[in-house]
């Protein structure tokens, strides 16, 4: 048979070719938002007979219906609540499809022997177009031979079909690239058996409680049914083993890097691709980007077949919105293999001005950990946060100059001469820093960060951290200290010394405390060294 590729964009009678494909029967690829579907006569049990052979699916994993829109519901599917109108209003033409009792003009055949029926109205004009022409609702699968990963070009799609199917529409890369999200309409609560396209936040959004089906995060063991019969192949497997990384992405990096042969496949966000040159990589995209995850998802996994690699670690994205549906495909593809990396040891390090706190920090970044110095991270964000820079707009007028600075002297004036006003500085500083501090500690692929914060304890930042060290000395020897650091007088470091907390302060407030009382830095960087590999040595046997 000899396939042929319509393109509408450049031929107005494609749309009719390919209507007409359907109408007698034929097979025909059909692009939708979400992936490449082979589409053939819903009604037609001869036509989705020769779904099932075309791509090697076993019979009892039923297809769904592609439909123009909610009028049609009525005519494959009965009791209808309610709510599948508001979720067809709502997401309609999208990529959710809806679990619904089937009428009997639905062939079994298409139903894989099911009471059910899923219907979704997919979003592309031309698989509308041609749904509409041809009059009659569409039985698409994913265009891929069964087993292999979803097709979201139609060069993908004919890789699999060329010659087994009597045409293809190419309508463009597909902008979703992960197929739809599968709800169960007939059960209460409602259960997502497939995570897709559409956020299980948003179906919640409408649905409230919604269980999710236990096949979406784990294999079944043998003889447990899948709800949605699809979700117990082990689908999109490369030829290579797969192996899921989760955790933050710093984390899941690191594992990788740690674990890699030269032989190795990593599929990866961007930004970590610099760690693993030498190997096969696939970037997803950026790790705070699922949409770009979720394009790329499918491509990563087919670009290491013809490839030597003999085994592939994943990096997976967090499980909000999208990355339910990325996790999902990617640990279907490693047949659940999943590892969880260790999270990173997280020590809040603080203590008095002139104890010897740098030297501490020196040592953590000996160890290869990460320090976040917050001080440094409340400016940077002062110039490019744009939530920090509203709230201090908000509590303090227009501090920032015309070409963005912060204007020092004027905030400044505003708070130094009034306690409460500081007081509110503080407090708006503190609601901001941990959402950038935690975003760094994910980013991170340091086994241990420090936080070094002056105020770690009085401004709440010790929540973020596993422990709390503080660095205390003798007062004598912070005074020489200061002294000699910062160029001042004895009478002015006393004072600055006395007007900071005491060391009883730290001894009750943090979990841990070293004693700086080395004449030289050498030497207690060297203590602060062995005390942070008794604590790193601690969290990874946990
Ligand atoms: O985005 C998509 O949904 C794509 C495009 C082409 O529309 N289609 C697609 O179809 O992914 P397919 O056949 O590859 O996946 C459909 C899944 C299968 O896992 C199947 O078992 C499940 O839906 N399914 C279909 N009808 C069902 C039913 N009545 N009850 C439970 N699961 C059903
Ligand atoms: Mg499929």
């Amino acid at each position: 048979m000899k396939t042929i590729v319509f393109h509408p964009e450049t031929d107005n009678t494609a749309i009719q070719q390919a209507a007409a494909i359907l109408r007698h029967g034929g097979l025909l690829g059909i692009p939708t938002e979400t992936v490449y579907g082979l589409g053939a006569n819903a009604l037609d049990e001869t036509a989705v007979l020769h779904i099932f052979e075309a791509k090697g699916r076993p019979q009892d994993n039923p297809l769904i219906l592609h439909v123009p829109g909610a009028d049609w519901l009525e005519l494959y599917c009965h009791d209808i609540p309610p709510v599948a109108y508001t979720l067809a209003e709502r997401f309609w033409p999208g990529p959710l499809t809806m679990i619904l009792p089937r009428r009997d003009i639905v062939p079994l055949r298409t139903t894989g022997g099911l009471e059910t029926v899923g219907v979704r109205c997919p979003n592309h004009p031309m698989t509308l177009a041609i749904i509409r022409e041809a009059g009659i609702p569409v039985a698409a699968p994913s265009g891929n031979t069964s087993g292999r990963p979803s097709p979201t070009t139609a060069r993908h799609m004919l890789e699999d079909m060329d010659g087994k199917i009597n045409g293809i529409v190419d309508g463009g890369p597909c902008s979703v690239g992960v197929e739809s999200t599968i709800i169960d309409l007939t059960v209460t609560p409602p259960r997502l058996l497939r995570p897709g396209g559409l956020p299980l936040e948003a179906l919640e959004a409408v649905l409230g409680t919604v269980t999710v089906d236990k096949a979406v995060r784990q294999k079944l063991a043998d003889g447990e049914q899948a709800k949605a019969p699809g979700m117990k192949y082990r689908h999109y497997a490369p030829k290579a083993p797969v192996t899921v990384i989760t955790g933050t992405p710093g984390a899941s990096a690191a594992y990788i890097a740690a674990h890699l042969t030269k032989h190795s496949g990593v599929i990866c966000f961007d930004e970590y691709a610099p760690l693993f040159e030498g190997n096969i990589i696939h970037r997803l995209g950026p790790a705070g980007d699922k949409l770009a995850q979720a394009q790329h998802v499918f491509d990563a996994l087919r670009t290491f077949d013809g490839t030597d690699v003999t085994e592939i670690f994943a990096q997976c994205p967090d499980e909000g919105g999208l990355g339910l549906a990325v996790g999902n495909r990617l640990k279907k593809a490693a047949g659940f293999h999943v590892v969880e990396a260790p999270r990173p040891l997280i020590v809040g390090i603080t203590g008095p001005t002139g104890a010897g706190k740098t030297s501490a920090l020196r040592a953590l970044e000996q160890l290869g950990g990460c320090v976040l110095d917050c001080d440094a991270i409340y400016h940077d964000m002062l110039r490019s946060d744009d939530g920090l820079r509203r709230a201090l707009t908000d509590a303090f007028g227009s501090v920032f100059t015309a070409d963005g600075q912060l204007d020092r002297q004027k905030l400044g004036t505003l708070v130094f001469g009034d306690p409460q006003q500081l007081v509110r500085l503080n407090t708006i500083i503190y609601a901001h820093l941990p959402r950038e501090l935690e975003r760094r500690m994910a980013a991170s692929p340091a086994p241990i960060i420090g936080i070094d914060a002056i105020n770690l304890v009085e401004s709440g930042l010790s929540k973020l951290c596993d422990r709390t060290l503080a660095v205390l000395a003798p007062v004598e020897d912070r005074i020489r200290r200061i002294m000699a650091r910062d160029g001042i007088s004895d009478e002015y470091a006393r004072l600055r010394v006395a007007a900071q907390k005491d060391d009883a302060f730290y001894r009750t407030h943090c979990t841990d405390i070293l004693e700086n009382t080395s004449p030289a830095p050498e030497a207690f960087q060297k203590t602060a060294l062995l005390f942070f590999q008794r604590l790193l040595a601690d969290h990874l046997k946990k």
